[in-house]
């Protein structure tokens, strides 16, 4: 057995992947072994190295899809920014923070962003699959609009380890809401949309950023904000997801 062959077992253990499975991942692995990009991280990535599937979602510049890898198989969601749109909005900067904060952040609770290129008219963002979507759209659709006491507890749980992590690292999100909490196939919480993340050693701030329904005293009054924000967030998701008896 080879370097590689004995990486992908080791793997195939440590995930415990079940058996009937492993043939497949054992070959999707395989192909992604052989791919040019590994080991390559001056890869040229473009569009013509993905098939487009179906819209996942609509961001506010561009459309998210889900797609496949074209040499390897491998599933990923497409995040597609107009630059045009980028540029009217005026939001060069936080694009290139949203991507250069959501690439150095690896959690088990945080979107990955595995790469990303551009060409004439488009930035592509390659991020991690989250299947079953965003968390607003189970939540509408729980019995009075709230979860059940045990996944609200995973899922708060799983929100709360995420922004500590990112708050120990230095970030804020900033927009912390149910569309931007993504669920995986298994069920887990996904925090995603970095973009109005900053990379705050001071976690001291003054942009009013976010989204209305959930913002946090200090940003409605212009104040300085820190990374309390998320707090506030996080406090507000759980009250309006969490059963009351
Ligand atoms: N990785 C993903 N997996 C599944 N759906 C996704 C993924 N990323 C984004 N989406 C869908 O696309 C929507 C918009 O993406 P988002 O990153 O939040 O864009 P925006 O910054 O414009 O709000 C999300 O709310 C979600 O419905
Ligand atoms: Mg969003």
């Amino acid at each position: 057995m080879n370097d590689t062959q004995e990486i992908i077992e080791e793997h195939l253990e440590k995930a415990k992947v079940p058996s009937k499975y492993k043939p497949a991942v054992r070959e999707m692995m395989t192909a992604m072994a052989n791919h040019p990009c590994y080991g390559n991280p001056h890869y040229k990535w473009s569009i013509n190295d993905f098939e487009l599937g179906h819209r996942l979602g609509r961001g506010k510049f561009g459309r998210v899809y889900c797609a496949r890898e074209k040499k390897s198989g491998f599933i990923v969601a497409l995040k597609t920014l107009m630059k045009a749109e980028i540029v009217k909005g005026g939001v060069e900067r936080q694009i290139l923070r949203e991507i250069e904060i959501q690439s150095h952040l690896k959690h088990p609770n945080v979107l990955n962003l595995y790469t990303w290129f551009h060409d004439s008219f488009r930035i592509y963002l390659v991020l991690e699959f989250a299947s079953k979507g965003e968390l607003y759209n189970h939540l509408k659709k729980s019995p009075h609009g709230r979860f059940p006491e045990n996944k609200s507890a995973k899922y708060t749980y799983q929100v709360a380890d995420a922004l500590d992590y990112c708050h120990r690292n230095h970030v804020i999100h900033r927009d912390i809401k149910p569309e931007n909490l993504l669920l995986t196939a298994d069920g887990n919480v996904k925090l995603a949309d970095f973009g109005w993340s900053v990379h705050a050693p001071s976690l001291r701030r003054n942009t009013m950023c976010g989204t209305l329904d959930y913002l946090s005293p200090e940003m409605v009054e212009g104040k300085e904000h820190g990374h309390h924000v998320d707090n506030w967030c996080l406090g507000m998701f759980v009250i309006c997801s969490t059963p009351i008896s």
